[in-house]
């Protein structure tokens, strides 16, 4: 798929069939992420591909943006102090622009392999870390669920006024 093409295809889509995603897609998104560009390179996150049906109920459980049960997610979680040490006081918004990065090339690697895929933000956090085992202080920053897809919305519409060249005009929406 060409990078135009899956741009512009990807969709959020929240309804899979039940088929089990293959460990083999889950590890090329998983490639994906890692190759996504980091401040600093300093790489400052965990993916966590997660399958098994009672982790991801667990997971469902506390995550009120999770509609539905995906037979797959991959948790995305950020180590801030890490990065603050290697970045200085930027490094956490930093990581959490790497994780946004990394998701979205999640994203359009699963629409590549024919996957659907969604980014979650409404879940939480402490919940979700302690359910993937994960210490404190690694703080998972998004999760993406994917699957087969079963269904494909339309593409909510984008609001083309926002390309402003050369200088910011402005569309009545900055106050
Ligand atoms: C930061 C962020 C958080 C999101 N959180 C959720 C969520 O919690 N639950 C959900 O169903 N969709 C979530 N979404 C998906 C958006 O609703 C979706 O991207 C948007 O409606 C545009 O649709 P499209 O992705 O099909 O273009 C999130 C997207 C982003 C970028």
């Amino acid at each position: 798929v060409e990078v135009e093409q899956a741009i512009l295809e990807r969709r959020s889509i929240r309804t899979f069939t039940d088929r089990a995603v293959e460990k083999d897609l889950l590890e090329k998104m998983c490639t994906a992420a890692v190759w996504a560009p980091t401040g600093g390179n300093s790489q400052p996150w965990y993916f966590v591909p997660v399958t098994v049906p009672k982790t991801l109920k667990l997971i469902k459980a506390v995550s009120p943006g999770l509609l539905g049960l995906p037979p797959a997610l991959i948790v995305i979680l950020s180590n801030k102090s890490y990065n603050v040490e290697k970045m200085g006081a930027l490094g956490e918004t930093l990581a959490e622009m790497d994780c946004c990065f990394a998701a979205q090339n999640i994203l359009l690697q699963a629409h590549a392999l024919g996957l659907g895929a969604c980014v979650i933000r409404s879940f939480n956090g402490r919940a979700v870390r302690e359910i993937v085992g994960a210490p404190e202080g690694v703080v998972p920053e998004l999760i993406v669920i994917c699957g087969h897809p079963a269904h494909t919305p339309p593409a909510p519409p984008r609001r083309t006024e926002v390309i402003q060249w050369e200088s910011f005009t402005g569309d009545g929406h900055e106050t």
